[in-house]
């Protein structure tokens, strides 16, 4: 990840722990995003993995050894702590989170630490027990205090033999705190209303009218706000996707519940992204009895749900709203004609004919339309990217507005 300007350095340091296995998946990771990794290890990690493991996926020699005469030459301790842009421990011990607590730098990870200026991240991974030690949990509040980012190590089964918590959270979950880390907070101070997934419309009590849509859209939506320093209201019909931990999570099934949380929530926020596929219809009468099984057809009655982004734009009141249009032809014409009806500043046109676009898949093809019929036609990419595009044209917009009324 370049974030729009130089190649951003991570340097990973591994402590002795199983979870040291975690830390090689997660520089895999860091290199395919596009990340310069520096890996250096404590001897104590060298005993779990092998140093060429790092090197050879990190494509740098792994720094270990502070006194180590060629190391020091080659790379030195300080010219290291200076090129990083973030410092993450991963996995971290309780040893040396109290290392760092008390201010010991005894081996090159500690020295390092101690001399750089990035932002620092520690995602523990130990015995239960361990985490809940008072002396542990008191070293981490003090250095919370002074300004380390720490991660909840996640809970279920330990090497050790236990339950509970204290395994390395998972690569895929420490690499979206390392990108929210270096991302720049462009969208500080805003707070947005997104909505995500389906809606389910029941018919009876275990049947219900539905569509494709995952909620992907709309969770990386999400969790692209928040990493650039947004607040975030989620509204989100049934998903499977964990949101990010900053998010607030308002779960909703029908149309209806969707319409209540998102009007209550709009007071509060500054912009509406809509990317859920909310149903148009809903049946009139959902049985409370689960409908038996007969030999002539079942008619189903339908009525319109309320088209909630479309009341949005008729209170808008100085809010940004953009909205989403799945369409299967005349794609810019339909979804423009929804822009203009619905009041929206933005509508994000998608074609969800194509192969690797619309509903249910990681990625997204999209153009996205604004009032004055200005359009970006965007190649498929992957729906975290579109996210960080629609965000790109929402300040651009917020920009040209406060540039009119300047
Ligand atoms: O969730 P994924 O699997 O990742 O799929 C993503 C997606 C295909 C669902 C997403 O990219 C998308 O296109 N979402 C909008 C789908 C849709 O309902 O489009 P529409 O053209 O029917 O609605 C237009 C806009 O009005 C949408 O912003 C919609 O949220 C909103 N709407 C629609 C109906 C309704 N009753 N109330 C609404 O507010």
């Amino acid at each position: 990840m370049t974030v729009g300007e130089k190649e951003k350095t991570v340097i990973i340091g591994v402590t002795g722990g199983i979870a040291c296995y975690k830390a090689v998946e997660l520089v895999r990771l860091l290199v395919k995003d596009s990340l310069a990794v520096q890996v250096i290890m404590t001897r104590a990690a060298m005993e779990f993995v092998t140093p060429l493991t790092f090197q050879t996926l990190s494509g740098k020699p792994v720094a270990t050894e502070t006194f180590n005469l060629t190391q020091e030459s080659e790379i030195g301790h300080i010219n290291l702590a200076d090129s990083a842009d973030l410092f993450v421990i991963a996995p971290a011990t309780a040893n040396v989170i109290g290392k760092i607590a008390a201010g010991i730098a005894d081996d090159l990870l500690t020295t390092v630490l101690m001399a750089t200026q990035a932002p620092v991240l520690i995602a523990p991974a130990m015995n239960i027990h361990m985490y809940e030690n008072p002396i542990l949990q008191e070293n981490i509040r003090k250095l919370r205090r002074i300004g380390y980012h720490f991660m909840e190590p996640a809970e279920g089964y330990l090497a050790c033999g236990y339950e509970g918590k204290g395994r390395l959270p998972e690569p895929e979950k420490i690499l979206e705190e390392i990108r929210s880390l270096l991302r720049k907070k462009d969208l500080l101070g805003e707070r947005f209303l997104i909505t995500a997934g389906p809606s389910r419309e029941p018919l009876d009590p275990v049947r219900y009218i539905s569509n494709r849509s995952s909620g992907k859209m709309g969770y990386a939506l999400a969790r692209a706000a928040v990493r650039r320093g947004a607040g975030v209201v989620l509204v989100s019909g049934p998903s499977a996707i964990e949101p990010p931990s900053a998010v607030r999570l308002i779960p909703v099934n029908t149309a209806a519940e969707m319409r209540r949380a998102v009007l209550e929530q709009f007071p509060e926020c500054t912009a509406v992204i809509m990317a859920a596929a909310v149903a148009d219809y809903r049946p009139v009468d959902a049985s409370s009895k689960k409908l038996k099984r007969g030999k002539a057809p079942l008619d189903i009655r339908l009525e319109p749900n309320p088209d909630i982004l479309r009341e949005l734009g008729r209170r808008k009141n100085g809010k940004l709203l953009v909205g989403f249009a799945a369409e299967t032809e005349e794609l810019i014409a339909n979804a423009t004609r929804k822009l203009h009806e619905k009041n929206l500043d933005l509508i994000v046109a998608n074609d969800v004919t194509q192969a690797g676009g619309g509903f249910d898949g990681d990625t997204n093809i999209a153009t996205i339309v604004d009032r004055s019929g200005a359009s970006d036609s965007l190649s498929l990419m992957t729906k975290d990217e579109l996210a960080d595009r629609i965000y790109d044209h929402l300040l651009a917009l917020k920009d040209k507005h406060s540039d009119g009324n300047s």
